[in-house]
């Protein structure tokens, strides 16, 4: 029998059972919904609906149940419909008649609601730590290339000399700013629904500002129904994560690229590749594959989720319910991404030989004859133009541009720009790609780095390991 029975003739179909059991994925937020009870028996205890005795036996034996979800022997019953219930049912087994108080004051809506906020809470600063993980490593790989360049790409076609460490910081800060988006969206959901009952409070004398307090929350609703409804936390962490799935994807991608026999720029130790069934000599990089490929499932856990609230009416709506699957399977896969790829780049074997060559064509540093133009009085379209067509003989001819430069009388001072590495040391602005701009950038990343890891520490409340 379920615990809202009362008011039904018969049990439920095994088709409408099956449909809306959601202990079989919800039971991970058994620690979060103890965290949640345990606030709101106290709270019952300060209403005076609870005498101190029952208080204490109500907080034990919500202790007891979590002894039994760590060590794995809290057993559900054929009736627990999810996990709210099933711990209810629990406590009831293990406290007698004064677990049928627990309930007292509160509905599942504010229940599950409460719940999944403590649970995102966490996730947030679990997955924003393990970006600021990649974003680490990602900065220390920078660190220990500092004269390494490479071709950048615009167009994946060679555009100009780049410090590695300026291409791998560059994939840094974007981590950062997902860090950021993540604790953002952990500022604004720290606010607990407890107390919102099923959707227009409660009659009984209970204080949600208190239970709010105990929670780690930084205040409580405003408005029960709202309260009971809102999902908005569950959508900004799909978005974030989302958005961190596609620079993953990214990284992914480029790593695809640079361990290819055709750019040859880096390989993947042993520990982060992976073998052919069938050819013997494969050594494949799915660890990029895989953080190119879950992008695909993480922007679609965002979009089923917004499908599911659009046109949702006020308040509580069974297929909120739906909000939780999308949520775990995100969470977990950005985690693996993540710790996966902070993996590979701490053991990346980055080629610099082969970097170098690449982005040692003369070719490249056309726009430094140009902008040398510029810098003795050409107008720039003039200049682009003069140098374009200088490139354009020498491709055409098969003339080295060294040579074409060089007899010229004009450009011939400017024929020095062309030897490897001059380009890049000539990228000095603020934010460029050389040498000279690159202290600057890797101060403030560190300083950025720094910052963020101290905001994911401030903002643990629970510690709960995920
Ligand atoms: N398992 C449900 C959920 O996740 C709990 C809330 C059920 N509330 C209700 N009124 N049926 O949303």
């Amino acid at each position: 029998m379920t615990l809202w029975h009362g008011r039904f003739e018969t049990g439920m179909s095994d088709a409408l059972w099956d449909l809306s059991e959601s202990y079989s994925f919800d039971h991970v937020l058994w620690r979060h919904d103890l965290m949640g009870s345990r606030a709101h028996v106290r709270g019952l205890g300060r209403a005076q609906l609870l005498s101190s005795d029952e208080v204490d036996i109500l907080i034990q034996t919500l202790d007891a149940v979590e002894q039994e979800f760590a060590s794995g022997v809290f057993e559900r019953t054929p009736t627990d419909e999810d996990i709210h219930m099933a711990i209810e049912r629990r406590v009831t087994e293990i406290a007698g008649p004064v677990g049928a108080k627990l309930h007292t004051a509160r509905s599942r809506n504010d229940q599950v609601a409460t719940t999944l906020r403590l649970y995102t809470r966490d996730a947030l600063t679990d997955v924003m730590s393990r970006t600021l993980a990649l974003a680490s490593a990602l900065h220390e790989l920078a660190g220990q290339h500092p004269l390494v360049y490479l071709p950048g790409y615009t167009h994946l076609q060679r555009a100009q000399p780049v410090l590695v460490a300026h291409h791998l910081r560059a994939h840094a800060w974007a981590l950062l700013r997902d860090a950021d988006r993540l604790i953002d969206a952990r500022d604004r959901l720290n606010i607990s629904p407890l107390g919102a009952g099923a959707l227009a409070g409660t009659s009984l004398p209970i204080d949600p500002a208190t239970t709010a307090d105990e929670l780690g929350f930084d205040s409580a609703f405003t408005n029960s129904l709202d309260a009971v409804s809102d999902r908005d936390f569950v959508a900004e962490t799909l978005f974030g994560i989302a958005l961190l799935g596609v620079h993953c994807s990214r990284m992914g991608e480029e790593l695809v690229l640079w361990t290819t026999s055709e750019f040859g720029f880096a390989s993947l130790t042993d520990d982060f590749t992976t073998g052919s069934s069938m050819l013997p000599q494969k050594k494949n990089s799915d660890v990029a594959e895989l953080a190119r490929g879950k992008s695909g499932r993480l922007v679609g856990n965002l979009t089923g989720l917004l499908v599911m609230l659009k046109g949702l009416p006020l308040s509580y709506n069974r297929d909120l319910q739906e909000d939780k699957e999308p949520l775990f399977d995100s969470v977990r896969q950005i985690q693996l991404v993540l710790t996966a790829l902070t993996g590979a780049y701490e053991s990346i074997v980055l080629h610099a030989d082969v970097m170098v060559d690449a982005a040692s064509d003369p070719l490249i540093a056309a726009i430094d004859l140009a902008e040398w133009l510029v810098e003795r009085g050409t107008p720039f379209r003039q200049a682009h133009e003069r140098v374009g067509a200088l490139v354009g003989r020498s491709v055409r001819e098969g003339i080295s541009l060294h040579e074409l430069v060089s007899d010229d009388p004009e450009l011939r001072p400017a024929v020095e720009l062309l030897a490897r590495g001059v380009a890049l040391q000539r990228r000095r602005s603020a934010g460029a790609s050389g040498p000279l701009a690159m202290d600057r950038q890797a101060e403030l990343l560190e300083t950025a780095l720094v910052a963020g890891i101290q905001r994911a520490r401030a903002t643990t409340t629970n510690n709960v390991v995920l």
